[in-house]
């Protein structure tokens, strides 16, 4: 490490105070920064040189790619033009015009009108005040109460913070919040009953959620929110038949789908939305990171005819609505979005993430399916994952005290791979920009093979994991 790196770091554990970190590891100087200083494509490039390749798009929002001009020159265009003007009473700008048209032509039939924010967090913020305005607005105080998954992410400020479902975003934060109540996760690989199949498990996990519904009282459950595909919980596309057995239990309790797109909305499923991947069938939708691949920070939520009828009431009873950001609808936000998603569909990214997308699932599967330390291959589009298991048969997860999982994510960066210990079991998730090629994903297969190579022999060594196979490095 160069001086002057080390000079930069000491400064930055000086004043920085970096989200999801040990701090006093950090500030102590046991956990290593890293200052990024460019990046070109699915590489990203240190300020001592290396070079890794990106197989988690950032935190899977870098959809485009890294190092794009014409984004930049979008965004700087848009800032000589009009760098901001705010969105309350009625005051626009035609970027977001553009946008937000743009959208709804996208969106599933029944959405409507478009609010934005700057964040996930920040959009499942607004869509739980939404939610509970309509259904005051509809004369129901009571029906308040929001069933989450667990494992499920939404953010994490105190409201979507309460959504989510993983412990590190609760305990000591005095979370979550009373009116949010989590849900069994539709994790198979983890079902309780070695006989069910996808659909039975399907129906088990919509039974489940029936039974809470009706242990809470139908008159206080007001929405359900889920991720058509669980990301940050462990990378686990849904159970066959899961969101259609899970919608028909809403609909009987009148209680509303909010899909959180922020992860799988523009392209990274090989479908615009996952609501659409899936017939989901949404009231409201939440979308950010891929909606402007991160090159500015813009978040939405989609609101469907249903719900905005019953808001534009809402505010002919009670006045203009009480909800608004200083940011809303910024124009850079939009120039962004505008000029990402040209890109995205001049250059089909949303094909690839399912042609590529379909040949990563195969090289994982071929690679693998038989290794003695994974216990599940599973993903779509460009979200994948592998799950390490100390007993493939059993299913049974490692003494967590191991951190197997970063042990992998680690010897993945020995091989000069970012791919991303997720917070939840020993997962390793992959979802890398919707630019990357047959080719890369070669070189993401072969680097991640070594890697994981490198950790079983270590484990069998130390004792802590025994395999039929002789060590394989
Ligand atoms: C599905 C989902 N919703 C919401 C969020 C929160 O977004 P943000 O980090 O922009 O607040 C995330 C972030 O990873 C996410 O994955």
């Amino acid at each position: 490490m160069t001086l002057a790196t080390q000079k930069w770091l000491e400064m930055d554990r000086n004043s920085v105070f970096h989200a999801s970190t040990h701090l006093k590891q950090y500030a102590h100087g046991e956990l290593k920064g890293r200052i990024i200083t460019g990046a070109e494509g699915i590489r990203i490039k240190d300020s001592t040189g290396i070079e890794l390749i990106d197989a988690f798009a950032g935190l899977y929002c870098v959809n485009i790619g890294y190092g794009r001009l014409e984004m930049a020159e979008a965004i700087y265009e848009q800032a000589k033009k009009l760098a901001y003007y705010h969105t309350y009473v009625g005051h626009t700008n035609e970027a977001l015009i553009e946008l937000s048209e743009r959208i709804i032509k996208m969106a599933p039939a029944n959405m409507s009108k478009v609010y934005y924010g700057t964040s996930g967090s920040d959009a499942n913020e607004t869509q739980m005040k939404l939610v509970w305005y309509y259904n005051n607005v509809r004369g129901l105080p009571e029906k308040k109460k929001i069933i989450s998954r667990h494992r499920g992410y939404h953010g994490s400020t105190i409201a979507s913070g309460s959504l989510t479902g993983l412990d590190a975003f609760h305990a000591h934060f005095d979370l979550p919040l009373p009116r949010v109540k989590h849900t069994l996760a539709p994790v198979y690989y983890h079902r309780a009953d070695n006989q069910m199949s996808e659909l039975e498990f399907s129906a088990h996990c919509a039974a489940e959620l029936e039974s809470m519904i009706l242990a809470e009282g139908p008159e206080t459950v007001a929405a359900m929110i889920g991720e058509p595909v669980l990301g940050t919980g462990g990378i686990v596309p849904p159970p066959q038949g899961y969101w259609s057995a899970i919608k028909k239990v809403l609909n009987k309790y009148d209680i509303l789908l909010i899909a959180d797109e922020v992860v799988c909305g523009f392209g990274r499923l090989g479908s615009d939305f996952g609501s659409l991947h899936y017939d989901m069938q949404p009231d409201l939708m939440t979308i950010a990171k891929g909606l402007t691949s991160a090159y500015q920070p813009l978040s939405g939520v989609i609101v469907g005819d249903k719900v905005w009828k019953v808001l534009e009431d809402g505010t002919d009873e009670f006045g203009a609505i009480g909800h608004g950001y200083t940011y809303s609808g910024h124009p850079m936000g939009a120039a962004a979005a505008l000029c990402n998603l040209d890109i995205i569909a001049r250059e089909k990214l949303t094909e690839n993430a399912r042609d590529t997308g379909a040949y990563l699932q195969q090289r994982m599967l071929e690679t693998f399916a038989d290794h003695p330390l994974v216990g599940d291959v599973r993903g779509v589009g460009l979200m994948h994952a592998l799950e390490f298991s100390s007993d493939k048969a059993q299913r049974q997860p490692f003494d967590p005290a191991l951190k197997v999982g970063p042990q992998i994510a680690a010897a993945c960066l020995e091989q000069g791979l970012i791919a991303r210990a997720m917070p939840h079991g020993d997962i390793l998730g992959f979802a890398p920009p919707l630019v990357v090629t047959p080719v890369d994903i070669d070189d993401i297969v072969a680097r991640t093979e070594k890697a994981v190579d490198k950790v079983t022999d270590q484990l069998i060594r130390s004792g802590d994991f025994s395999s039929r196979e002789k060590l394989r490095a």
